[in-house]
């Protein structure tokens, strides 16, 4: 199975971007555009990045009724990014949904859909006491039971903590990790995090890493470190 870190870009706009880009001319990381990039420069700055070669996982963490995940993946389709998902919470009909609306063009066909389980901000406390989860079942119950909805509604794969990365290769899914730091990086929001080494340990297939790069001092130092720790 493929490994790769990606670099998540959650700049303000495309002119901090492109600014980031310049010294890893010639490298060619893989890019998680997000909904910050994304809602602000729209689709165009996708199809620009494409065209420059990028690889791109396209993370909008759809969430609807699945007709309207449909068209919306009809759309995002047509922009051949390599990746791109949904939520889990919303259930196997609408990511079967998500399915078919990309599959409705030749360049959706390609594109590897994933599921969002858990998000790596929540831990066992919050999915209890505000999402109503019983106590019973904790994150990575829970992570594995919408691992098995997604796969049972033909993705590629999840995104959840690299905590739960043995349970996805246990169940023989992909799992896409963020919540990655480098040693003595600030964890920030996140709850669940690792470091890309101990990302690697635990078998995740590809590790998103987001402020751990792009406000490191030196990124291209950064990246490079995570990219030895990982591979
Ligand atoms: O800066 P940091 O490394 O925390 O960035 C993590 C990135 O991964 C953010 O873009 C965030 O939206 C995304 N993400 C996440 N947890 C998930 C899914 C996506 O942190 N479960």
């Amino acid at each position: 199975m493929e490994r790769d870190v990606i670099i998540a870009c959650d700049f303000k706009n495309k002119e901090e971007l492109f600014e980031f880009l310049k010294p890893f001319k010639g490298m060619n990381p893989y890019l998680k555009i997000g909904m910050e990039m994304f809602y602000k420069e729209g689709p165009e700055l996708v199809r620009e990045l494409k065209k420059m070669g990028f690889r791109i996982f396209l993370d909008l963490k759809l969430h609807d009724i699945p007709n309207t995940v449909k068209a919306a993946m009809e759309k995002l389709g047509s922009l051949g990014v390599d990746i791109t998902n949904v939520h889990a919470e919303g259930g196997i009909a609408m990511m079967k949904a998500a399915r078919e609306g990309l599959d409705a063009t030749e360049l959706g066909k390609k594109t590897k859909l994933i599921a969002v389980t858990i998000l790596t901000s929540i831990n066992d406390e919050v999915l209890h006491n505000e999402l109503h989860v019983d106590n019973n079942y904790k994150v990575a119950d829970t992570v594995r039971a919408y691992a098995l909805n997604a796969k049972e509604a033909g993705l590629d794969g999840v995104v959840c903590s690299a905590l739960e990365a043995p349970i996805i290769k246990e169940i023989g899914f992909m799992s896409v990790t963020p919540g990655i730091r480098l040693q003595g990086d600030s964890v920030n929001d996140q709850k669940r995090v690792a470091t890309p080494a101990y990302a690697k340990e635990l078998g995740s297939s590809y590790i998103v890493v987001g402020r751990s790069i792009t406000k490191a001092a030196d990124p291209v130092a950064a990246y490079n470190q995570c990219k030895k720790e990982f591979e």
